[in-house]
């Protein structure tokens, strides 16, 4: 018989050159380094569900707070801005034509802080520019363009146009007709208590602009009706006969609301705060 050189090389557990699982009592193969104590602590963690569960919630718990609770002091995280100023009654009524009609399913009202969207839709939207919306209309879906500043970028008329039938101004547009719009008059009752209720939840309406509620409702879709008091309660506002009607209808107040987006903070003087 040939000696083989292979028949004399020990099984393995016999080699003192080779270690086995049995030379390390107290460790399972492949497991960390022996010297990680605290991973090893964690073992403790992840082998009782109870604990992880409650170790968990406590991590959580922590970073929401972390995160959370400045929020409840306001006044750190909005930002003072002049020109910011709670909607006159008529744009009020058609912010709550904009949401019962879902313009928000396709039209977000928030320019974010990218170069692309700053070249398209103009200075990126402020917190304190949607301070008075209730509810926020800030949204993530746009199957049309942000509307966050559409306010003076089209005439009334070509808003008349495009909510009557947006293909006659947009061809390739897939946005409905509201044309229904114009045919649905509108009046003051109310108008006052939903100044009221935006009160209620904390818009700061005066009691002034709830007593004037009715008349300057009217006043802003009245060219020839003096507009004083209403401009001075909300500066700025647009006076037009937005639908080109006599009479008052949803189409005014809706398009009232949107010739006013975006346009209450002048960019001109505006410098953002350092802190922020
Ligand atoms: C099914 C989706 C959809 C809905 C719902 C919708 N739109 Fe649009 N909208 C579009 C699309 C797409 C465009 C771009 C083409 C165009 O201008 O018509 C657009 C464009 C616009 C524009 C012009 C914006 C710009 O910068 O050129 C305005 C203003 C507008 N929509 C207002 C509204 C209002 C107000 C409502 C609710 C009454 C509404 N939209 C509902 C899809 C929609």
């Amino acid at each position: 018989m040939v000696d083989h050189e292979n028949d004399k090389i020990p099984p393995a557990e016999k080699d003192p050159k080779v270690s086995t699982v049995s030379d390390f009592p107290d460790e399972i193969p492949n497991e960390l380094p022996h010297h990680t104590k605290l991973i090893e602590k964690h073992a403790i963690l992840e082998k009782s569900p109870t604990l992880l569960l409650v170790a968990s919630l406590l991590v959580v718990t922590i970073g929401g707070i972390v995160e959370i609770a400045p929020l409840f002091w306001l006044e750190n995280t909005i930002e003072e801005v002049d020109g910011v100023r709670p909607y006159s009654p008529l744009e009020l009524t058609g912010r709550d034509i904009y949401v019962r009609e879902g313009c928000y399913v396709c039209h977000s009202q928030m320019i974010r802080p990218m170069r692309d969207e700053v070249e398209r839709y103009g200075h990126y939207s402020l917190a304190a520019e949607s301070m008075y919306d209730h509810p926020f209309q800030w949204g993530s879906k746009r199957t049309g363009p942000d509307l966050a500043r559409v306010g003076g970028r089209y005439s009334d008329t070509w808003h008349v146009d495009h909510l009557m039938d947006p293909q006659s101004v947009v061809p390739e547009s897939i946005m409905p007709k509201y044309a229904f719009l114009a045919d649905t008059p509108i009046n003051a009752n109310g108008v006052e208590d939903l100044l009221a209720t935006h009160r209620f939840v904390g818009v700061p309406y005066t009691d002034e602009q709830l007593e004037n509620a009715g008349s300057d409702f009217i006043v802003q879709a009245n060219v020839e009706a003096d507009t004083d008091g209403l401009l001075e309660r909300y500066p700025g506002a647009v006076v037009s006969n937005f639908d080109g009607q006599a009479a008052l209808t949803e189409m005014d107040a809706l398009i009232a609301y949107l010739q006013i987006l975006g346009t209450m903070v002048d960019f001109s003087t505006f410098t953002p705060d350092a802190s922020r």
